[in-house]
């Protein structure tokens, strides 16, 4: 018995039974049946009632605004001499929320028992200690594939290992994948802020699991800051707040649905879409807001989804930051698209719109509602047209060009679905080994269909452009053939980034200098299942020259 992959997902469609079914398609009716499979895997039909969320009234739970992250003491460690460095003690939980008034309360995971976990705020060159506990109960509660690499019967059920997503950190504090570990042990990382105010985030990052760690709640944001950027007048205080977005699947129960394939031996999807949009944990929550301006950290930690934000009175945002900080300038944008791991700092201004109310939408639906009401306090926030100078990587410094193929498979036919970066399996030797301070240029091949961001530790990169080429050249001789002249990247793109849209038949050519310390980092696919599921390779910075 064969099905096509069309067939596996209009199938699952009617079973599931709701709207953004489109999406699912799209994204995955591009992938090929691969050659010398007897069938794949379909998606199973849910054993539960799954929660409708068109059904639920609207805005009538308050968005809920993550607490600060508070120090747990002052502590010394061997990397920063004597210094007394904050010290956070981060422990991962299992707890009840409710998601809505009228859900009963759902089982998740998240860091000091909230998801979003607490929010860590940092100053540029003030390191901090923070020590990641694993507090989590022994089982999961998310169905683990054991056939996918990393996450065989060996390894505890449930691991986990924490990143902080754009922080420049050594190696020993990245969290390397290969490192998750059990309930009752922690992990002592530093991170030492060298860089430049952003809009970071940590999430888990444990080999095979990472997919439904985070899917449990495990993420959080991170904001670090500095003087120049402080001295810009943006919006702060509570006009300053992470909004960070993600589907899910609610069962009536009130458990969340994370979707299986029907092989019970390998349940393991190719992506999963979620058809309840969560704004800081919460389903159509509604914000009070004074008729100012207000600076909102979108962030998006969703497994595969992208956004595709707007505002209900069609005003546009003034997008000041992308994932790796300020823009030159600020982009005027009606809407703003983010993929899995990108970040947008935006200005929206309530002014004028007192007694009003404003939605924030994603493609067409109301996920957000601001309610504008004067406090009588005057705005003495600014928006400089002027933000922070990204000076050019020039592409002539690039000691080389690395061409990497996205979604190359594996033709042994082993697991249906895989998708390789380099062509190469994770455990595959390192090939990836830049030297320390050196400019590279890595040009992205995408052989698929779908959109892939690419994420790069360690490193804050620039977009050189997109390029589209001749796939068909490509399968035949591996030739590298362009088919038209390169596409800049739109001013919201022209910032740092550390994640980009790769996008199908585009090659995406990005440009970085490799500072930081020597040692072993990673570089993936941010869509959390093929992350893990070998879309994920180490690399390696070599110490200069
Ligand atoms: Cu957001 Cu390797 O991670
Ligand atoms: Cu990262
Ligand atoms: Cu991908």
């Amino acid at each position: 018995m064969s099905f096509t992959r069309r067939q596996f997902l209009l199938g699952a469609g009617s079973l599931l039974g709701f709207p953004m079914l489109a999406d699912v398609l799209r994204a995955t009716a591009a992938m090929p049946m691969p050659a010398g499979r007897m069938s794949v895997p379909q998606l199973a039909e849910p054993k539960v009632a799954l929660v409708n969320p068109a059904t639920l009234t609207r805005f009538v739970d308050a968005l809920p605004i993550p607490p600060i992250a508070r120090i747990t003491e002052q502590r010394t460690h061997p990397r920063y001499a004597d210094r007394m460095l904050p010290y956070y003690r981060m422990e991962m939980r299992a707890f009840q929320a409710r998601l809505h008034r009228d859900l009963p309360p759902t089982p998740l995971w998240g860091y000091q028992g909230s998801s979003p976990g607490p929010t860590l705020e940092a100053m540029r060159g003030e390191p901090l200690l923070v020590e990641w506990v694993n507090a989590l109960p022994t089982r999961h509660f998310l169905p683990i594939d054991h056939a996918i690499h990393g996450a065989d019967r060996s390894k505890p059920e449930v691991r986990t290992v924490t990143h902080v997503h754009g922080a420049r950190v050594p190696a020993d504090s990245d969290g390397w994948p290969e490192d998750g570990y059990a309930p009752g042990h922690s992990a002592l990382y530093h991170y030492p802020n060298a860089q430049d105010a952003a809009t970071l985030w940590y999430h888990d990052h444990a080999m095979g699991v990472t997919r439904l760690n985070i899917y449990a709640g495990l993420f959080g944001a991170f904001h670090l800051r500095d003087p120049e950027e402080q001295a810009l007048g943006l919006p702060s205080g509570e006009c300053e707040l992470p909004l960070i977005l993600c589907d899910r699947l609610i069962a009536q129960d009130g458990q969340l649905y994370y979707p299986v394939s029907d092989d019970p031996a390998a349940p393991w999807v190719s992506e999963c879409y979620g058809n309840a949009t969560l704004c800081n944990g919460k389903l159509y929550p509604y914000l009070e807001v004074e008729p100012r301006r207000y600076r909102l950290r979108l962030v998006n930690v969703a497994n595969a989804r992208h956004f595709n934000l707007s505002l209900s009175n069609r005003k546009p945002f003034q997008q000041i930051g992308s994932d790796q900080g300020l823009l030159p300038a600020p982009v005027e944008r009606e809407q703003i698209e983010l993929y899995p791991a990108e970040r947008a700092d935006v200005v929206v201004d309530f002014a004028d719109l007192d007694g009003q109310t404003v939605q924030l939408r994603q493609q067409s639906e109301a996920i957000l509602q601001f309610r504008v009401r004067d406090r009588g306090r005057r705005d003495s926030s600014m928006l400089p047209s002027v933000l922070r100078a990204v000076p050019r990587i020039d592409p002539a410094t690039a000691v080389r060009d690395r061409i990497l193929t996205l979604g190359e498979r594996d033709d042994t036919g082993g697991n249906a679905m895989m998708m390789m970066l380099g062509g190469r399996h994770w455990s595959a030797p390192i090939t990836e080994n830049p030297r320390q301070d050196s400019v590279e240029i890595w040009s992205l091949v995408n052989l698929t269909g779908d959109v892939h961001p690419i994420h790069l530790h360690l490193v804050r990169f620039q977009v050189i452009e997109r390029r589209p080429f001749d796939l068909f050249a490509w399968n035949a001789r591996r030739g590298l053939k362009y088919t038209g002249p390169g596409q800049a990247p739109p001013p919201h793109e022209a910032g740092w980034k550390d994640t980009v849209r790769a996008d199908p038949g585009m090659v995406t050519r990005i440009i970085m200098r490799f500072e930081g310390e020597p040692g072993r980092y990673v570089w993936h696919c941010h869509l959390l299942e093929h992350e893990d599921n070998e879309m994920m390779r180490p690399f390696k910075l070599l110490p200069r020259a």
